[in-house]
């Protein structure tokens, strides 16, 4: 890790909404690390009481108002990271409702609440599906936000709220732009959870287990090396220490910003299952599908921003060290199966 661990003096008190949830899990972990004071909000909808590794748990709804705002007068938050939203980008076409009503309307409640308690600090969990169909790549912040999806639409809707949030009430914030997402805590405490999953770097996982007969590769065809899609995959402990020092810089004051979060590098879908058929020993059943609507052919990150303002440097940058450790996770929950098979 490329920052401090030394506890800060006095210790930081800060909210974790989502802290349940794959990322937020190890960013409490990585605030629990660091010394800080912190508190988990989530409804479990889609995260585990389990994964939570401590501080103190409020189970609860962004859609309570009367909730949050208890919650915040018991406590004098420093800042909150805002993790807790429906991610589907497939589910978000067919039920549009559910991503406005979870991803904007509930974030609202929360902004609203901060507002109302004073507190100035947000870092917020965005999106590359801000950017839509790519026009170049790689892709920089200043990329067109054109989203082709709900999903896309809702976490865009947010960060122009975020702002004018900060234009009139002085509430300053970080979005981070995450890229895909992978990995696993590399103690083995924590790693992904999605029920259904959806993702690749789990999913072919799975089929390296067993606990899938096969992964499927949807489209063999596109304008790529070896035609597949290719995605900037970057490991969850990296986005975690992005997180802290987005953090650190509004402590700083700094002002509000936007930040991709990517390693610019990208591995297509063959070479995730090949690098994960290298790291398992297994065999992995390959089937060969249609597209999947909606899914660019390559989706990389220009992260330079994110490193030159927030000091980040990503460590697990390799495919073989993600793969090891989401592997890690995948043979610690396969003999319980704790998500069910659909
Ligand atoms: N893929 C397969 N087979 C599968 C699952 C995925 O071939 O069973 C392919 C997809 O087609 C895609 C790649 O693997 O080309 C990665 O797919 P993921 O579902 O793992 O991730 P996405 O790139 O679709 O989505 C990620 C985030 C979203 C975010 C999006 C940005 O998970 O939240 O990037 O566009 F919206």
């Amino acid at each position: 890790m490329t920052s401090t661990h030394a506890p800060q003096n006095p210790p930081l008190n800060l909210l974790v909404v989502g802290g349940a949830g794959y990322i937020g899990s190890h960013m409490v972990k990585h605030l629990l690390r660091r010394g800080c004071n912190v508190v988990t909000f989530d409804n479990l909808s889609t995260g585990y009481r389990d994964a939570v590794l401590g501080g103190e748990f409020v189970l609860g709804d962004l859609a309570d108002r009367a909730a949050l705002d208890a919650l915040f007068a018991r406590h004098a938050f420093d800042a909150v990271f805002h993790f807790a939203s429906s991610i589907q980008v497939g589910e978000s076409v067919k039920a549009p409702a559910k991503y406005y009503a979870n991803n904007v309307v509930n974030t609202l409640n929360l902004l609203d609440v901060m507002v109302k308690h004073r507190v100035k600090r947000f870092v917020f969990s965005s999106t590359a599906a801000v950017y839509g169909e790519p026009a170049y790549t790689p892709i920089d912040e200043a990329h067109p936000k054109q989203p082709i999806n709900p999903y896309g639409k809702t976490k865009w809707m947010v960060e122009q709220i975020l702002d004018d949030y900060d234009r009139a009430y002085g509430l300053k914030s970080i979005a981070l732009r995450y890229f895909n997402a992978a990995g696993a805590d590399p103690e083995g405490e924590l790693g992904e959870r999605h029920d259904p999953e959806t993702h690749l770097i789990p999913l072919v996982l799975q089929a390296a287990s067993g606990r899938r007969p096969h992964i499927s590769v949807f489209g063999r065809d596109y304008d790529t090396p070896d035609g597949t899609c290719i995605r900037d995959y970057i490991h969850v402990t990296d986005l975690a220490d992005a997180h802290w020092l987005a953090l650190q810089r509004l402590l700083a004051g700094a002002p509000s910003a936007a930040y991709n979060l990517g390693n610019g590098n990208g591995f297509s879908v063959q070479q995730v299952i090949d690098a994960a058929a290298r790291v398992t020993g297994r065999p992995i059943p390959v089937i060969d599908a249609p597209r999947r609507e909606g899914d660019p052919a390559r989706l990389v990150a220009d992260g330079t921003t994110a490193r030159r303002d927030l000091g980040w440097q990503p460590t697990r940058i390799d495919l073989k060290t993600l793969i090891e450790d989401a592997w890690k996770w995948e043979l610690k929950v396969r003999p319980g199966s704790l998500i069910e098979l659909n």
